[in-house]
């Protein structure tokens, strides 16, 4: 019988299909191109009309067989390639919980960012405001107003970048001095911290860009014993009580009388011919200071007659170097992690 033949090839060619579908929608497709309305199934039941009455039932029955094998195949495979697919996905998802962790990576302050805070902490504490400047100066700031006119043999002390005939990279803080009196009535207790520009080649010791913090306090009565005070109470909060300061004249176009202050080490206290810190000198030197020249007053438009003040000017990245152990200043400006991580 021609149909039955049909039929048997139809069914081999549909379990052989069955047997290799990949996945669910494969096997959909399937369903439907053997079992569905225009299927190969339905084709082969049309056909049925050519048969004769006795052969019809027979036909039909075997029809029915074959089609509730077929579909018992497909749900066969159908199971196996679910139970298949949850196994890949487990075996993908599979999280072994006893690993050890990953510590996440957390960044740190630089060391200077530190030693800044501690300064601005200690300076806080003693009634002192923060407050900042353009690094982008007027000559006008930086130098005229500093008691430095145009011409100033003192102008050579600090090798200046340019930008223009009268805008420089600042060389100092100190600007921030005159712009504070400019805009400030006394009394003025600031602190000025900022980064600062001089033409200096790259070396273990020497840097175009370095860090200074300034201080400025103006108001009636103010003298040299509270400018020694005020710095004796800063290295005590740094370095502990044991450390002294001393100061040796010097000079400043913005400052008279003017003076360098060092600090004695507090790592060896002079004891150690080989301290890694002072170098067996005993002494660390940190600062510059003096008592705010009148000239600068009066020209900031306070009446030097009425007022004095002190002014001060930290260098942070030897603070920085010194307490750290630093001994090349170009780590700190290289940003190479492994330094920083160290802090
Ligand atoms: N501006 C000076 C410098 O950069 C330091 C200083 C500040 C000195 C304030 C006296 C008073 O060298």
């Amino acid at each position: 019988m021609a149909l039955q033949d049909t039929l048997n090839q139809m069914l081999q060619e549909a379990a052989q299909a069955v047997r290799e579908a990949r996945d669910a929608s494969g096997l959909d497709e399937l369903r439907v191109r053997f079992l569905g309305k225009k299927g190969s199934m339905t084709q082969i039941l049309r056909q049925m009309g050519s048969l004769s009455p006795e052969e019809r039932p027979v036909m039909g029955k075997l029809v029915n067989e074959k089609r509730a094998e077929l579909e018992e195949l497909m749900e066969a495979r159908r199971k196996a390639l679910v139970e298949f697919e949850k196994r890949m996905r487990l075996a993908s998802e599979k999280v072994d919980v006893t690993l050890p962790g990953k510590e996440p990576a957390v960044g740190r302050l630089h060391p200077l960012t530190l030693v800044q805070r501690r300064l601005e902490e200690i300076f806080i504490g003693m009634g002192f405001e923060v407050v900042e400047g353009p690094e982008v100066e007027l000559d006008h700031f930086n130098f005229e107003l500093l008691n430095l006119p145009k011409d100033h043999p003192a102008r050579d002390m600090q090798d200046s970048m340019y930008i223009t005939d009268n805008i420089l990279l600042r060389t100092h803080t100190s600007p921030v001095q005159a712009r504070t009196m400019l805009t400030h009535k006394p009394p003025i207790r600031v602190i000025c911290p900022g980064r600062v520009y001089r033409f200096d080649e790259v070396d273990a010791t020497h840097s175009p860009v370095f860090h200074q913090i300034e201080g400025l306090v103006i108001d009636k009565g103010i003298h040299m014993g509270h400018l020694m005070g005020t710095l004796e109470t800063f290295a005590k909060e740094l370095y502990g009580d044991g450390v002294k300061i001393r100061c040796r004249p010097s000079y400043f176009p913005f400052t008279e009388p003017s003076s360098e202050v060092d600090i004695s080490c507090y790592m060896c206290g002079g004891h150690d011919d080989h301290c890694r810190v002072c170098h067996g000198t005993g002494w660390l030197e940190v600062l510059g200071c003096g008592m705010v020249n009148p000239h600068v007053l009066e020209m900031c438009g306070i009446d030097p007659d009425v007022y004095s003040g002190f002014a001060f000017g930290v260098g942070l990245d030897r603070l920085t170097n010194i307490k750290y152990g630093i001994t090349d200043l170009r780590n700190n400006f290289e940003n190479d992690l492994r330094f920083l991580s160290q802090v």
